[in-house]
């Protein structure tokens, strides 16, 4: 299967040449396919801030390459460039505060930094660092793939109505995506009849991505409001879920798009599976529930507006763009390391223990 999803992987959003980070511009699409060219460790912030590149892998891996162009221009400037590279660090971590991804990335950069930061040359060892992070989740995202058709082949009959939410495929991730991934896999097998799709409010990264992503790719694809979730569960024979994640604590709590949760309340309530596809750095064994997850809020305009345009009365708002699932709503989290069924703290544990399987 590893040949045919490495056939079908077409978008790429992140292409990182001549020392510079070429960004997809993600708030154009689907009607423009203009690039971003960073070629600072600030702008790569403001891109991840902006929303020029989103999901969780993506600003992961965004973030290690930021910090490739913070650490060229710090060293070329002498001095105590490690000491000036602390505020690159802080102004990257400061991007978003949901996806664990971009901690991890920066806390591998670091690790690589501390090994070569009396090298005459440390440089090529940050830039490689960085490319082995885009790398490594172009890979997890093929075995996620595998392990999530697998899971769906076992559990019920074919072909199979699917229901998503946000935008988890290539736009999201360094390689062929991570929910959505699964579902591009499952339908190169033969195992899917319709993808139904969130739109996803307030940002409409289901309308805007999910549905751009799966009409290229030729997959039937049906977009919803989100509020009609319920009754295309109940209506529409959906049988499983399947859903990205931005943070996932220690005890199996799935932090994603704002919506999962209550999908998730929906599904147990209708019988339909609920599969979380994210790769072991999105899982934070730091945090121990999901309560300790910091949720994004973002600018009230996104509510307020549509288009530019504005459409909501005067009034106070409240848009937290994430929320919290709890682990005893989730059938199955699929990560490169394994599959964790019925997840709990200590089959989290066990699974962070494990080796890659690729
Ligand atoms: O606000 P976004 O667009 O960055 O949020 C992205 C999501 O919530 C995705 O569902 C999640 O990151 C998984 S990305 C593979």
């Amino acid at each position: 299967m590893r040949d045919r999803l490495l056939a079908a992987e077409k978008v790429k959003a992140i292409d990182w040449r001549d020392n510079t980070l070429y960004l997809l511009d993600q708030r154009n699409l689907p009607f423009e396919e203009t690039w971003v060219a960073c070629d600072s460790a600030a702008r790569v912030a403001e891109a991840i801030r902006s929303m020029v590149v989103r999901g969780a892998p993506a600003i992961g891996i965004s973030a290690a390459y930021g910090l490739v162009l913070a650490a060229r221009a710090r060293f070329a400037a002498g001095g105590d460039w490690l000491a000036a590279l602390e505020a690159d660090f802080a102004l990257l971590a400061e991007s978003r505060p949901t996806g664990g991804n971009l901690f991890w990335a920066l806390n591998r950069m670091r690790e690589r930094l501390d090994r070569v930061k009396d090298l005459a040359e440390p440089l090529a060892a940050l830039e490689a660092e960085a490319m082995s992070i885009h790398e490594s989740d172009r890979e997890a995202n093929l075995t996620m793939a595998q392990l999530g058709v697998d899971l769906i082949r076992r559990h019920q009959g074919n072909p199979q109505a699917l229901l998503t939410h946000c935008n988890t495929g290539a736009l999201a991730t360094g390689g062929f995506g991570t929910a959505l991934g699964v579902i591009r896999a499952a339908w190169l097998e033969g195992m899917v009849e319709r993808v139904h799709v969130d739109e996803t409010r307030p940002w409409l990264q289901g309308s805007r991505l999910t549905a751009w992503e799966l009409a290229s790719d030729g997959i039937p694809v049906t977009l919803n409001a989100d509020a009609a979730a319920a009754h295309i569960m109940k209506t529409k024979g959906v049988t499983w879920v399947v859903v990205g994640a931005d943070r996932i604590a220690a005890n199996g709590d799935v932090a994603n798009k704002i919506g999962t949760y209550q999908l998730a309340v929906n599904a147990m309530h209708h019988g339909v599976r609920f599969m979380v596809v994210a790769s072991s750095s999105t899982i934070d064994m730091n945090l121990a529930s999901g309560d300790d997850i910091p949720i994004e809020e973002r600018d009230a305009a996104e509510l307020l507006e549509l288009a530019g345009k504005r459409v909501g009365a005067d009034v106070e708002v409240f848009n937290p763009v994430f929320d919290v699932t709890p682990a005893d709503l989730i059938d199955a989290i699929v990560t490169e390391k394994g599959v964790v069924e019925r997840p709990d703290a200590a089959k989290m544990a066990q699974l962070m223990c494990r080796k890659r399987l690729h």
